[in-house]
């Protein structure tokens, strides 16, 4: 089970350094990877701890291009040379505060695997797609530049941040979807916390989780990781 956690614009060497040292050891059924911004990745894995505990420390986001005029920019080889073996694509923050589109996403994911590095790409509908019962429409749409071997999330962007997650039966006929159209099993991303976690966790084709928020407290993630 793949417990994916997503730091987002949150951290400081301090804040790395104690989380990874507060974790008490999990299940080896859970496989923990940390999203964190690239400027502390090598510091990441370089702790001791994460080589102990086996955290797979992961990139937030790549570049589209491969190298350039691209100021501030991170590519795929640069991942791939301290590397780093995973990276989220197609975040809805990235595409709604940074106007990814879905070309831009697939040049990300080719990079990535031009370089073996898997990404983790995240799809989702809008609360206004949900209502007008358009999400398996725009599912279907965003599906359609998966390839394997990526990893994919279901993100409902409604349930991002907010505290609101769908129902169980909401999240089953989402991945029972992907997986009748795309045999993969998903994450589920969105408000998953210690409380949420064990019933999605036990929805058949979910494979993990990608938790945003819950996932800067240990004190939470060792919750999540006892179930
Ligand atoms: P959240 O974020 O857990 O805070 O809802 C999830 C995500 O953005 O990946």
């Amino acid at each position: 089970m793949k417990i994916f956690l997503n730091w987002k614009q949150n951290g400081s060497l301090s804040l790395i350094k104690n989380f990874i040292l507060d974790l008490k050891p999990w299940n080896p059924k859970f496989e923990v990877s940390l999203f964190l911004p690239s400027l502390y990745l090598s510091y990441a894995q370089d702790l001791p701890e994460t080589k102990i505990q086996k955290i797979t420390i992961s990139a937030q986001n790549v570049s589209s291009s491969e190298n350039g005029p691209f100021t501030g920019e991170i590519g795929a080889e640069m991942l791939s040379d301290i590397k780093i073996s995973q990276c989220l694509v197609g975040h809805s923050e990235r595409r709604s505060l940074f106007n990814e589109t879905d070309e831009t996403i697939e040049r990300k994911i080719e990079n990535l695997l031009r370089f073996n590095i898997l990404p983790i790409l995240c799809i989702g509908e809008s609360i206004v797609e949900r209502e007008n019962n358009k999400f398996l429409e725009h599912i279907r749409s965003q599906m359609q530049i998966f390839k394997k071997p990526c990893i994919l999330a279901y993100e409902p962007i409604w349930a991002i941040g907010s505290g609101i997650t769908p129902s169980i039966f909401q999240i089953t006929e989402i991945a029972d979807f992907i997986y009748d159209n795309l045999g993969v099993k998903i994450l589920y991303g969105g408000s998953v916390n210690e409380q949420n976690i064990k019933e999605i966790t036990q929805i058949k084709n979910i494979e993990g989780v990608l938790v945003g928020g819950a996932s800067i407290s240990s004190e939470k993630v060792n919750k999540m990781l006892q179930i």
